[in-house]
């Protein structure tokens, strides 16, 4: 396996993304998962509960590329898709199976590498993927491989890290970067790397960003592209950052989703 899936797979293993957020409940608890779902979707991130409700997946089959311990998965089940799972962190895998099987749903989960699906060509009618791609060395072969996967007409939903965000330019290059000097000694692929994911290994995941002309470049084999960016907080700015938390525009949002059409028999533009 490559370094950078090599530190992911350390990184995800001693921290499944999430897990600092489910209180000190047992690891794959139903207290665990209740209040790392809570957290999600209430504290951290409410715009991807309405995000995931806002996409058409009832009785569609959806497959989550890079699904950590599968809450949008269960989510996108309770809302009615036939999913499946993939992720490259055999511990995501057993636990995402487990948050199922307290919720009483039924899933195919897989340890599997983006870059390298199993699955036959346009099998599936949404694939989603949230977090996960800015993690993977060879991104272009991910995107090639959900295209293969989707049916002609059917969609992709890709959540990454926004380049233009506050977070990235502000907290990040700004304040860690030059204020506190972390760029005299570092490169800024470093600065990511040790300064995005939550890691008590010392695991140095691969981490980068992107912009919307980026995405559009990247998702350039799709149709009906068009991008939107989520996640502003005042708790990132300095001053405002002392009032209890809430949202603004997003457009300075630390994520990007890139909604875009596989080109069917009628969409070919
Ligand atoms: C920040 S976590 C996000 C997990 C989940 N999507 C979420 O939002 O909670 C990044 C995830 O990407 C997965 N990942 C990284 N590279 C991958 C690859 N090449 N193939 C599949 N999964 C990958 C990791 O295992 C991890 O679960």
């Amino acid at each position: 396996m490559e370094k950078e899936k090599l530190e992911a797979v350390k990184q995800w293993s001693h921290d499944p993304c999430g897990a600092v957020h489910a209180g000190n409940y047992p690891e794959g608890s139903a207290e665990f998962f209740a209040a790392a779902r809570r957290y999600r979707y209430e504290v951290y991130a409410p715009w991807l509960k309405k995000l995931l409700e806002d996409l058409d997946v009832r009785g569609k089959k959806v497959l989550e590329i890079g699904c950590g311990m599968g809450n949008d998965l269960l989510t996108l089940a309770l809302n009615g898709a036939e999913v499946t799972g993939i992720d490259l962190v055999p511990k995501h895998i057993t636990l995402a199976r487990c948050l199922f099987d307290i919720y009483g749903y039924s899933a195919r989960i897989m340890e599997m590498d983006a870059e390298l699906l199993s699955f036959p060509p346009e099998s599936y009618d949404l694939v989603y993927s949230f977090g996960v791609l800015h993690h993977t060395p060879h991104i272009e072969k991910a995107v090639a491989e959900i295209y293969s996967v989707l049916k002609p007409g059917g969609t992709a939903v890709i959540g990454l890290y926004h380049k233009n965000s506050w977070h990235f330019r502000v907290n990040l290059l700004f304040y860690e970067g030059l204020i506190k000097g972390k760029l005299f000694r570092m490169n800024v692929g470093e600065l990511l790397s040790t300064g995005v994911e939550f890691s008590r290994s010392g695991a140095k995941p691969l981490v980068r960003v992107y912009s919307a002309a980026e995405c559009r470049h990247l998702l350039r084999g799709f149709s009906r592209l068009r991008t939107r960016r989520y996640h502003w907080q005042n708790t990132q700015l300095p001053f405002l950052g002392r009032l209890p938390p809430f949202f603004l525009p997003g457009f300075l949002g630390w994520y990007i989703f890139c909604f875009a059409e596989k080109k069917g028999e009628c969409n070919n533009n």
